[in-house]
């Protein structure tokens, strides 16, 4: 059966051999908690790409120290990173998958013993931290660190950047009325709470010229959070800038008891294709492959994000492949007809 989900997806120069995407999780496992990759992430994302799944992104890299949500995430705000993405983004493409990295600031989100930073002195909730507000200064420093962020990540040779805007974290603390109580040209009407993200794209853009990806919460599950006019209007902007690709996720900017059901964001990345014209990702509880092909075939997104599935099945697109009869590539040596 001719799929869509194994049909090759094509963005700037890069070629994806079919439309999984194995979506960004932190794996809290970089051992000496100085942002460095280990033995884990080798076993962890190669057997993805032996899996044949067609892009795998890492997980939250951050692009500062104070900016990792745990002190065991996997860092790029070091020249000494560089080595060990290059290895691990070698490794991955030697078994045929595209890689991506997604660039991140936990800002108030950040599990650190240090001092926070976020737009405002507004606490996650009851039990965490209050940040402290962020000056013109640190905002200046931050954006540098997103662009050397992307400049180490093509020195690595990733071939996409994903920018995380979404999930609470600091770009989202910018975007958010719920969060951002600025009085300065970073804070009030949406086209300042936008500019932190406007200028992170542009200083990224300095240095990256290949596809670049951006992941929003596309509902903060709030009457005064952003709702979808808001994003609508973002996703053009950005678009305007030259991304490429919105990366359809929900939540975490407050805490919200969330109910999800199957697909349930997919809505989401339909609405924001078919609004703005720009290349969707969905993603959140898309376990099977008919639900897979029936995004793509209904024309609601481009791209399916799998997250917690491939951790159960490091080899899904072989199990969604035998589910919707279509052929695989059998990475060699296995290729043998074994
Ligand atoms: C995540 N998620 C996530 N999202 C993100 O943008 N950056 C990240 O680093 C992480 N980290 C992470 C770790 C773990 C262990 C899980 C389970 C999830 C969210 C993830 O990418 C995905 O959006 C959600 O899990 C929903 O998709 P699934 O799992 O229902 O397919």
């Amino acid at each position: 059966m001719e799929t869509k989900l194994f049909t090759p997806y094509q963005v700037k120069d890069v070629t994806m051999k079919n439309r999984i995407v194995m979506s960004p999780m932190c794996m809290y496992s970089s051992g000496n908690e100085d942002g460095h990759v280990t033995a884990w992430h080798f076993t962890h994302y190669i057997s993805r790409a032996v899996g044949q799944v067609g892009l795998i992104m890492i997980e939250a890299t951050a692009v500062t120290s104070e900016g990792r949500i745990s002190s065991k995430d996997l860092g790029i705000y070091d020249e000494d990173h560089v080595a060990g993405l290059k290895k691990l983004v070698d490794s991955m493409k030697t078994y045929g998958a595209k890689t991506a990295i997604q660039l991140a600031h936990a800002g108030r989100k950040a599990e650190y013993g240090g001092e926070i930073i976020a737009p405002s002195p507004v606490p996650f909730d009851g039990r965490a931290k209050t940040p402290r507000e962020m000056t013109t200064a640190d905002i200046a420093e931050t954006i540098e660190a997103f662009r050397l962020g992307a400049l180490r990540a093509k020195q690595a040779g990733f071939d996409i950047i994903e920018i995380h805007a979404a999930h609470g974290y600091l770009i989202n603390q910018f975007l958010s009325p719920l969060t951002n109580k600025r009085l300065d040209a970073y804070g009030g009407e949406r086209d300042n709470r936008f500019r932190f993200l406007k200028e992170v794209i542009e200083a990224v853009k300095t240095v990256w010229e290949g596809p670049l990806f951006v992941r929003i919460s596309a509902d903060e599950y709030h009457p005064e959070g952003n709702q979808m006019e808001d994003f609508l209007y973002y996703v053009n902007e950005m678009k305007r800038r030259g991304v490429d690709l919105i990366d359809c996720s929900t939540g975490g900017i407050i805490p919200a008891g969330i109910q999800p059901y199957p697909g349930y964001q997919v809505r989401h990345a339909e609405t924001i294709r078919r609004e703005a014209g720009i290349a969707t990702g969905a993603v959140g509880l898309i376990t099977t492959a008919i639900q897979a092909e029936e995004i793509l075939q209904n024309e609601r997104a481009d791209l399916i994000f799998i997250g917690r599935e491939l951790l159960r099945d490091p080899y899904w697109p072989r199990t969604a492949a035998r589910e919707l009869g279509a052929a695989i590539e059998k990475p060699a040596p296995y290729d043998r007809g074994w």
